[in-house]
């Protein structure tokens, strides 16, 4: 039987503080690779259309490349693209032996598809970790790029030290890009693993009896507010993943950002707990960059 954690007060996880840490290092690493006759690390980012949080996230990604001494190619393409103008663009960056890394922005346009175009990309540069090569790699415990919100949850449990052997990880939510990557990874004989792991989803019976057994418990479904006080045990440790935009006409922008925790009412019973915004939201560059360096340092395909 697992132990509970403290219950009288909990830590709230600093994602700022712990992505601020990694990037410093990142960017320490590069210097020391190059300073070995190593490469500047080079991250390319196609953004198709004109979508919001997309221009914010690209945005962000291009500017901790120049602040962490990486280079950076962002492509700009208008909505109407067509699938095949797109797949050429990304053989050609394939082609390119100066790019490291290559991501393509989501959401694309419907006529677009996700799959042919996380598929085109060479399993080598795909920091993203969305190619199926990497995610069958990643599910053998073989080196792989791990996409960035599952490897920033990692990164963050490690960065706190938070004991996960033999702990109860509860899942909610089972995307390709989160839910399904975490609970495969959180099950695995590695430092941050080795948790005996359930995954819920929308056809889960009974959820809150699940999430009460929880010792660690991973939300992301993107559904604000679902996991309420009265579904998790005291001293859980709560990672949200949820980023919602929820209409808010007390902020300038509009719309606040809401997880998928009810933090107020769960808060008091964890031990740990990340914030919405201000957790996991803030690794997923952090995980990114770390990738991009391996890549340049071709450290995940040599074994
Ligand atoms: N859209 C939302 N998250 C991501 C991500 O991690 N990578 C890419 N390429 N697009 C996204």
């Amino acid at each position: 039987m697992s132990t509970p954690l403290s219950t009288t007060s909990y830590t709230l996880i600093d994602g700022k503080k712990a992505s601020e840490a990694i990037k410093e290092k990142v960017a320490a690493d590069v210097v020391a690779f190059k300073a070995q006759g190593g490469k500047t690390p080079h991250l390319a980012a196609i953004i198709v259309g004109s979508d919001g949080a997309s221009e914010t996230y690209v945005g962000n990604k291009v500017r901790t490349c120049e602040a962490i001494g990486f280079k950076s190619t962002l492509v700009r393409f208008p909505s109407e693209i067509s699938e095949a103008e797109l797949l050429q663009k990304v053989e050609d960056i394939n082609n390119d032996p100066d790019i490291d890394g290559l991501i393509v922005q989501l959401p694309l346009p419907a006529h677009i598809s996700v799959e042919k175009v996380t598929s085109k990309i060479k399993p080598e540069k795909d920091v993203d970790g969305f190619h199926p090569v990497n995610i069958g790699r990643m599910n053998k415990g073989l080196p792989a790029f791990i996409s960035a919100t599952p490897y920033g949850i990692l990164l963050l449990l490690d960065f706190y030290n938070i004991p996960t052997k033999g702990k109860h990880c509860v899942v909610v939510g089972r995307s390709h890009i989160v839910g399904s990557p975490i609970s495969i990874l959180m099950a695995q004989d590695t430092k941050v693993g080795n948790c005996t792991v359930t995954i819920c989803h929308r056809h889960t019976a009974d959820l809150p009896a699940i999430t009460k057994q929880a010792d660690i418990l991973i939300v992301a479904t993107g559904r604000p507010g679902m996991i309420t006080g009265d579904m998790v045990k005291d001293g859980v440790v709560v990672i949200d993943v949820g980023i919602t935009r929820v209409a808010d006409a007390t902020k300038k922008s509009g719309f606040a950002i809401k997880g998928d925790v009810d933090f107020d009412s769960v808060a008091p019973k964890s031990s740990y707990i990340t914030p919405v915004p201000g957790g996991v939201g803030l690794m997923t560059i952090a995980s990114l960059m770390k990738n991009t360096l391996s890549s340049a340092k071709k450290e995940i395909f040599s074994s």
